[in-house]
């Protein structure tokens, strides 16, 4: 996602009446988790209730999201360019595979299906079906109405899931910043061991408080710092993703052969849980404003962590695959020919040009989402390099 840069004190826009109204409701439902909870849940539980609590969530409910009018831009809003990499790294895997589907996971508004979709027929390389599946089925209309406009012909390839495929397909799953959008508990470190931060309800609005021993906590955090090697010191504020490891051992189990590729912004363990990030990694996204606090706006605001990267790629190893590639999305682009791609476009062209010039700067440049990005690829039963990790390999980083 891309954003004004973080500010401490933004200033956020008012919500109109009707997105206040709807927050209000959604504020209700939650205070009702709480007190049903006995007075306190879980930032996870929280999350899941901000995101996607059915009719209510961020996700599940009717405000814009994407794009310039929205709260956030993703790279395949920014630029078909990014779609049209993905295309020929998917291209690569199907045709090791000798065919194959596409699953993408939280397809947003769906450009970056139908960008795939145009690239992979410009290559006679189309899969045997796109299939979407997203947590928020709310988004589907939207999804269709822009392969629609995009790809008409194209969409009878396209299938809406409600679960993962049968066992035994093959082919590749696909999913730009979904693994943020997975819900992650929070943590703060006192003199007594990690303790969870849990969300309450004040009487007047909500509100951070720290709940007791947990041995799910304690063994989560003491996972962590064996990896590391240090202790996280007193004070110190992070978060984990409890779903990671069931949510991709599902995702992997129906896979006989093939690749998921997540893009998303996020580090290697050591960097995740540097003793310097001491408050977390928390984001929040509205109206093109970041900022770090997911406790106001409920409904209204994208929340997103970073990844642990580290973390993927052991709860891929426990499920079975293999870690293909970890690289920063500009190397993944470049490997996947983007300046080919770009080459291609008639300089003599100058306005296309140089928006495509723009497009590429935001995709690439390190400080944008060059760097802060990154790639992982997670293979099963596919004994091929992939293109797009062949300019950096960073495993050896995770
Ligand atoms: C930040 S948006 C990214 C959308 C799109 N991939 C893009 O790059 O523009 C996150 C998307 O992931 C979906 N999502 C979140 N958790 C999911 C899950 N567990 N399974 C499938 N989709 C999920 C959301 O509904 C939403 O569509």
């Amino acid at each position: 996602m891309t954003t004004m840069p973080i500010d401490p004190c933004p200033t956020l826009p008012a919500p109109d009446p009707a997105a206040a109204a709807h927050g209000a409701r959604l504020l209700d439902h939650i205070r009702a988790d709480i007190v049903a909870a006995g007075g306190a849940i879980t930032f996870a539980r929280f999350m899941e209730l901000a995101l996607y609590a059915p009719g209510l969530g961020y996700y599940r409910a009717g405000a814009r999201k994407f794009g310039s009018g929205g709260d956030f831009v993703t790279a395949p809003e920014l630029s078909p360019l990014f779609s049209r990499c993905l295309a020929r790294q998917c291209q690569e895997i199907l045709a090791a595979l000798g065919g194959g589907q596409i699953v993408e996971l939280g397809a947003g508004t769906g450009v970056m299906a139908a960008d795939i979709l145009l690239e992979l027929r410009a290559l006679d390389a189309l899969p045997e079906r796109y299939a979407i599946l997203d947590l928020s089925g709310e988004l589907r209309q939207r999804q269709r109405q822009t392969l629609t406009e995009r790809a008409p012909e194209l969409l009878e390839r396209v299938v809406w899931l409600d679960t993962l495929p049968e066992p035994g397909w093959r082919g590749v799953v696909l999913g730009n910043e979904v693994l943020d959008a997975l819900p992650v508990e929070r943590f703060r470190i006192t003199a007594h061991g990690p303790r969870r931060l849990m969300v309450t309800w004040t009487g007047a609005g909500l509100d951070w408080i720290e709940g007791a021993e947990d041995p799910a906590v304690t063994a989560a955090v003491a996972r962590i710092e064996a990896d590391l090697g240090w202790r996280l010191p007193d004070g110190y504020v992070s978060e984990y993703a409890p779903q990671l490891d069931p949510w991709l051992r599902a995702i992997a189990e129906p896979l006989a052969a093939g690749a998921l590729l997540f893009v998303d912004y996020g580090y290697p363990r050591r960097d995740y849980y540097h003793p310097e990030r001491t408050a977390g990694t928390l984001l929040c996204h509205y109206r093109h404003r970041a900022h770090d606090d997911p406790l106001i706006l409920p409904g209204l605001q994208d929340i997103t962590a970073s990844v642990d990267f580290t973390a993927v790629a052991d709860a891929a190893l426990a499920a079975g695959l293999e870690v293909a590639g970890y690289t920063t999305q500009n190397h993944f682009l470049f490997g996947c020919g983007l300046m080919e791609l770009l080459a291609e476009v008639d300089a003599a062209d100058l306005v296309r040009y140089l928006d495509l010039t723009r497009q590429v700067k935001l995709l690439t440049l390190p400080g944008e989402m060059g760097d802060r990005f990154q790639v992982i690829a997670l293979t099963r039963h596919l004994g091929i390099p992939l293109r797009g990790f062949a300019f950096r390999d960073g495993r050896g980083r995770l």
